[in-house]
């Protein structure tokens, strides 16, 4: 192919993609129609069985091909040798980065940024699409609260307002201005629906949950990725109350097409139409295919039941023709507003070189800005690196380029990924000696052959920095944990260098929250660094010696205990709430006490009510004082808005951000209502003295929610409001809407 005819993709703005979809769908035959709606996995080259499918139209689309050549020649031979010449749309999991990778998205929520999140999507997008990528299957807006699951780390945490918010970011990142520029990638809603709620936070396991769950809580990201003009959905792998994602009219056709006229595709996870039949849901692979079509999935992913069996189908009068129509309609459309009919070639030299210096600030600044400093006894941190003479960097996450990319890096490259020990060796003046210990093979090794080793560098170091935590495989898809605390040794490790008394700092890189209560009693000072991605070294390295301020904030629930999951700041009231004067621990109650003696409220007697750190939680290098909040108005009506106000200062010593959160309780409902719900954010940039005036904007759809009948209401009446550093919030203020 002569690279010369090769230009960015720009689709024509003529024709409405509509008329273009119709008049192209017109000149389709059955075959062609059902190969638009399979996509396959790439084989890593092109066999000749490949190429005799994609002549015969029968390749929608590609997943997991992504060497340029290869996919330029597959586009070709679609283009000039199958009858319609219709372009293949190519997908791939580009989830946090491509090759330069950015922190994990749990991570990047807990930057609370969503202007930073846009751009990280954006650099993931250009380097994706340099080599023939369209399509990512990104952002997953899977609500969670159970951090037993191993895809929290691809989560953008518990909360329906965060998430929506930082989840349409993505798309915009993904999507960037124009679908068809040249460095677009259309972006994919996942997984709809549910699937965070997996019993027991085990991968593909059922998902029970009442519809007013389903929609006050797991709904709304999905419906701003849509009002965001995000080009796909992605179904779930999940049982979702009895009825199979992938096979969930309910889900597809009824809310995401009828209630939110949603006109983008729809395709299902890898084999779940295939996985009905698993599932116990259909018959036979037919009976999937009918099932998923009937359903409105527009496209198969990996498994060929519509392939094989749609014609018959139609044949048979059991799927009327129309119902094809629409799916190869909806796929047909994001094809041409992708730009693939004008441009369906990829010369990477019309873009930057991927891991440019750019790229590379933005992983670095996304990296900072997810660090949550989680503890930080008597200001150990940040460390004066003038002042240390000695420093122990103990543990097997140290100088380990592949993990701290975290989970989905396919195409991560390890090489580029600056760790925090050789950022601590660069930052370091030549007069410190750094004393490197492994401590342990890995995160989950058993053995104690390496204690000896660490304690004597600690014994050395007047300061010892730990790096722990999992590694990137103990998280991500069917990576869940019954236990989450540290794996292996890790506290046996830590207990030990505890004992020299020296400033002991914990990093943790994760992929999920951990239960740090025992963990956290050993050292003075602790930061979450999730697993941060090519940059994070620096990052790291940055907030120890004080060149940044910390300004991440739990995007999750931090639980003391893993048998407090679920645990969540937004639970339901509850008629027995716990309080701090209500409950007893285990330990306190006498031997034979009235039933009555722990006070019979909400609550574990070895756990309490509360989490080890709540949701929207994390420490500043600086201190920050709220003022009262002040309303515009203490009553208003349905329809109506109202603004609020607050004074932020930093009383500290040096600049740093704050992320000023705004709760609200509907104080009763015709359902019942969460404890606090997030409704804003500001993340705000303070010099030591500055006072901002933060103000919020409160309509009153922000408090609207499904009510018995399952319709979105503003119910009138009574609120509470809070403004804060985090979900215990404590400047309150009440207000009233009317009819
Ligand atoms: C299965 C995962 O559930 C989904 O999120 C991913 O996009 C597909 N595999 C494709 O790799």
């Amino acid at each position: 192919m002569n690279k010369k005819e090769i230009h960015p993709r720009t689709a024509s703005k003529s024709e409405s993609l509509d008329q273009r979809s119709e008049a192209l769908l017109a000149k389709m035959t059955l075959a062609e129609k059902i190969g638009q709606m399979s996509q396959i996995a790439g084989t890593g080259g092109i066999t000749a069985g490949l190429r005799k499918a994609v002549q015969q139209g029968k390749v929608g689309s590609i997943l997991n091909e992504i060497d340029t050549d290869t996919l330029n020649e597959l586009q070709r031979i679609a283009i000039e040798e199958s009858r319609l010449g219709i372009p293949i749309i190519i997908g791939r999991d580009v989830i946090h980065g491509f090759q330069t990778v950015m922190p994990i998205p749990l991570g990047q929520a807990a930057s609370w940024n969503p202007g930073l999140i846009e751009k990280s999507a954006r650099v993931a997008a250009i380097e994706g699409a340099s080599v023939g990528i369209h399509w990512t299957f990104a952002p997953m807006i899977d609500i969670t609260r159970d951090p037993r699951w191993g895809r929290i780390a691809e989560s953008l945490g518990e909360d329906p307002h965060l998430t929506s918010v930082l989840g349409a970011a993505m798309v915009k990142g993904f999507q960037g201005e124009d679908l068809a520029n040249h460095d677009s990638l259309a972006a994919c809603a996942k997984h709809f629906a549910g699937y965070g709620y997996s019993e027991a936070g085990k991968d593909y396991a059922y998902v029970n949950i009442a519809e007013n769950e389903l929609r006050n809580v797991v709904l709304p990201p999905f419906k701003a990725a849509a009002d965001a003009g995000v080009a796909t959905f992605m179904t779930a792998f999940s049982d979702v109350n009895g009825i199979p994602a992938t096979g969930n009219e309910f889900l597809t056709r009824k809310v995401l097409r009828e209630e939110w006229k949603y006109k983008g595709f729809v395709v299902s996870d890898w084999d779940s139409v295939i996985q009905l039949t698993t599932h116990g849901f259909a018959e036979s692979e037919k009976e999937a295919a009918f099932e998923a079509v009937a359903a409105g999935v527009d496209m198969e992913m990996a498994s060929q039941t519509y392939l094989y069996n749609i014609e018959a189908l139609v044949r048979e009068g059991r799927i009327d023709e129309s119902l094809i129509d629409e799916c190869v309609g909806n796929i047909l459309r994001v094809k041409y507003a992708l730009g693939l009919f004008e441009q369906p070639y990829t010369d990477e030299s019309q873009f930057p070189e991927k891991g440019n210096d750019d790229h590379l600030a933005v992983a670095r600044l996304a990296a900072l800005e997810s660090i949550v400093l989680l503890k930080n006894d008597y200001n150990v941190l940040p460390l004066n690196a003038d002042h240390q003479h000695n420093i122990a960097i103990i543990g097997p996450l140290a100088d380990d380029g592949h993990e701290q990319m975290g989970t989905w890096t396919f195409d991560g490259v390890e090489a580029w990924c600056q760790t925090p020990l050789k950022a601590i060796r660069d930052m370091l003046p030549g007069h410190v000696n750094i004393h490197v210990a492994r401590g342990l093979d890995t995160t989950r090794s058993k053995h104690r052959k390496g204690f000896a080793e660490a304690l004597e560098a600690a014994a050395k170091s007047e300061t010892v920095i730990l790096f722990m935590g999992e590694e990137a495989i103990l998280s991500g898809e069917a990576h869940c944990r019954a236990d989450i605390d540290l794996p292996g040794v890790q506290n046996e490790l830590l207990a030990e260098i505890a004992k020299l008394g020296k400033t002991t700092i914990l990093v943790v890189m994760a992929g999920r929250p951990l239960t740090l209560d025992l963990t956290r009693q050993h050292v003075n000072a602790i930061l979450y660094a999730w697993h941060p991605g090519t940059m994070g070294g620096p990052a790291i390295a940055d907030v120890l010696f004080g060149k940044s301020n910390p300004s991440g904030k739990l995007p999750v629930t931090f639980p003391k205990h893993v048998g407090q999951i679920p645990i969540y700041y937004n639970q339901r009231m509850s008629g027995k709430p716990a309080t701090a004067q209500s409950f007893t621990y285990i330990d306190d109650i006498p031997k034979r006490a009235p039933q009555t003696s722990t006070g019979n409220t909400s609550f574990h007697m070895d756990a309490g009510y509360e989490p080890l750190y709540p949701f929207g939680f994390g420490l500043s290098y600086t201190r920050f004082y709220y003022g009262e909040v002040r309303l515009s108005d203490h009553e208003f009506r349905v329809g109506e808005g109202i603004e609020v106000y607050i004074d932020l200062t930093n009383i500290g010593e040096v600049h740093g951000a704050e992320v000023a959160q705004l709760y609200i309780r509907d104080r009763f409902g015709s359902i019942t209502r969460p404890v606090r719900e997030l409704k804003g954010f500001q993340k705000v940039w303070l010099h030591p003295g500055e006072t901002r005036t933060l103000t919020f904007q409160l309509h009153s759809d922000d408090l609207a929610f499904y009510n018995r009948q399952m319709n979105l209401v503003t119910e009138p009446g009574g609120f509470d409001l809070w403004v804060g550093g985090d979900s215990n919030a404590s400047k309150h203020a009440h207000f009233k809407i009317n009819q």
